[in-house]
């Protein structure tokens, strides 16, 4: 027997990474909902108590209170929420190095853009990352005084440069992983560095009998709506490697951008809700932002006209054997790969056309496969490919 373990963490720490992240984004949104559902409570006006709420869930009635600054005493039992956040980046960060760093040649490195060995591009890829907090921590600094909106926009368009830049860098799909870890660092760092230092250092003064910083929890505070409004644009990160539709575009920053601005929105407009402020146009706005980046990525995706109007299965099947075989094969060649990746085997003619239509997407369209360094798989061979696809799908 032979474990073929590689998978298996793989698996492992994807499961992990889902689990944490589920409950932090389910404790930032469910934390930035309370605090915006906060309202005046009569009686406690003179006790601190900025508001409070009741809620009724699974089977019982809860009453929150939050305090302006903090209590007169500290409880005896204080909860706190960091391990979520912790142990979300670091399963991340175990993912980048075992799928992207470890197997560079395969997911990262695109020699056609930059021909790096795997040393550099790690290294290239972990700068990116310090270079995100250093620029996006030093932003809210800078601004600390202004609204969280101006500081949270410049690292937006830092985020789209850097996409622009990454996607000239890296393979696609290591540049979206690329754009995805800079956010999920600046927000981990946001959570390691900030919001919890600054906690404990109130908590501490309070013990010391000192009166506590308001300064400290307002810009733990803004760490905390900007990690709110950056938990959107990563998931669609995170989901992306499905969608080669975007992936593959030529312009796959732009589209990012523009669908990372359409959840940005949609979030606000429930964020606003919150606070009983339902504005509608807000949430069509989001909505329809997505819309309009569908139709101008399908209209901006322009492929030119092949010089050939028929080409022989033989051929075809050519081509799959030169570019497609040593992984998608029952019997896969390449040293990676003991089975074909996701259960796709090419070896017969009756696999190819079951499977036309997802070849199509990622080898004439999207050029995401043939995946690898090595590969060299022509602009002809995918348009010879595409002909034989549309022949099929049109039945002559
Ligand atoms: C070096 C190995 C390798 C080569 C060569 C390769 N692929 Fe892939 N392919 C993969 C891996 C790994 C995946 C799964 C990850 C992904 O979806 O990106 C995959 C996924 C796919 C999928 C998506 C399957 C699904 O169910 O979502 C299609 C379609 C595909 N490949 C087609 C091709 C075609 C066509 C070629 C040749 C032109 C090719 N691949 C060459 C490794 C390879």
């Amino acid at each position: 027997m032979e474990i073929d373990i590689l998978p298996w963490v793989s698996m492992a720490l994807r499961w992990l990474h889902l689990i944490a992240g589920i409950a932090w984004i389910g404790s930032s949104f469910y934390f930035i909902w309370l605090d915006n559902s906060l309202r005046p409570e009569a009686d406690e006006k003179q006790s601190g108590v900025t508001g409070g709420l009741w809620a009724v869930h699974g089977g019982g009635f809860y009453h929150k209170k939050k305090y302006t600054i903090a209590p007169d005493h500290l409880p005896d039992t204080l909860h706190w929420f960091k391990w979520e956040a912790y142990v979300t980046w670091l399963s991340g960060i175990g993912l980048l190095v075992l799928l992207y760093y470890w197997q560079a040649d395969l997911y990262l490195i695109d020699p056609s853009k930059i021909a790096f060995g795997q040393w550099s591009a790690t290294g290239f890829g972990l700068g990116i990352l310090a270079a995100g907090w250093i620029f996006y921590d030093g932003t809210c600094r800078l601004f600390s005084k202004t609204n969280s909106l101006v500081s949270g926009g410049l690292w937006f368009a830092f985020l789209v440069l850097g996409a622009f830049v990454l996607t000239r860098v890296f393979t696609d799909r290591g540049a979206f992983i690329h754009v995805g870890a800079m956010i999920g660092t600046a927000m981990a760092a946001n959570v390691f560095l900030i919001i919890i230092p600054n906690q404990k250092k109130v908590v501490a003064s309070m013990l010391n009998g000192e009166p506590p910083k308001a300064e400290l929890l307002r810009m733990a505070k803004q760490r905390s709506v900007h990690n709110n409004y950056m938990t959107l644009p990563v998931l669609l990160i995170m989901v992306s490697s499905h969608y080669p539709n975007i992936t593959g575009h030529p312009l796959n920053w732009l589209l990012l951008a523009l669908l990372s601005l359409s959840g940005i929105i949609i979030r606000h407009f429930f964020n606003l809700r919150h606070k009983d402020k339902v504005l509608y146009p807000i949430l069509l706005v989001g909505i329809g932002l997505f819309v309009l980046t569908m139709i101008f990525a399908s209209f901006s995706d322009k492929k030119p006209k092949p010089a050939f109007n028929t080409v022989s299965f033989n051929e075809v099947q050519e081509i799959i054997q030169r570019n497609c075989t040593a992984c998608h094969s029952a019997n896969p060649t390449h040293s990676i790969f003991r089975s074909a990746p996701m259960g796709l085997a090419l070896d017969s003619r009756e696999d190819i056309e079951k499977y036309a239509d997802g070849i199509y997407q990622r080898a004439v369209i999207s050029k995401t496969m043939p995946m690898g360094k090595d590969h060299n798989m022509s602009d002809e061979d995918r348009q010879k490919l595409g002909v034989w696809i549309e022949n099929l799908r049109n039945g002559s």
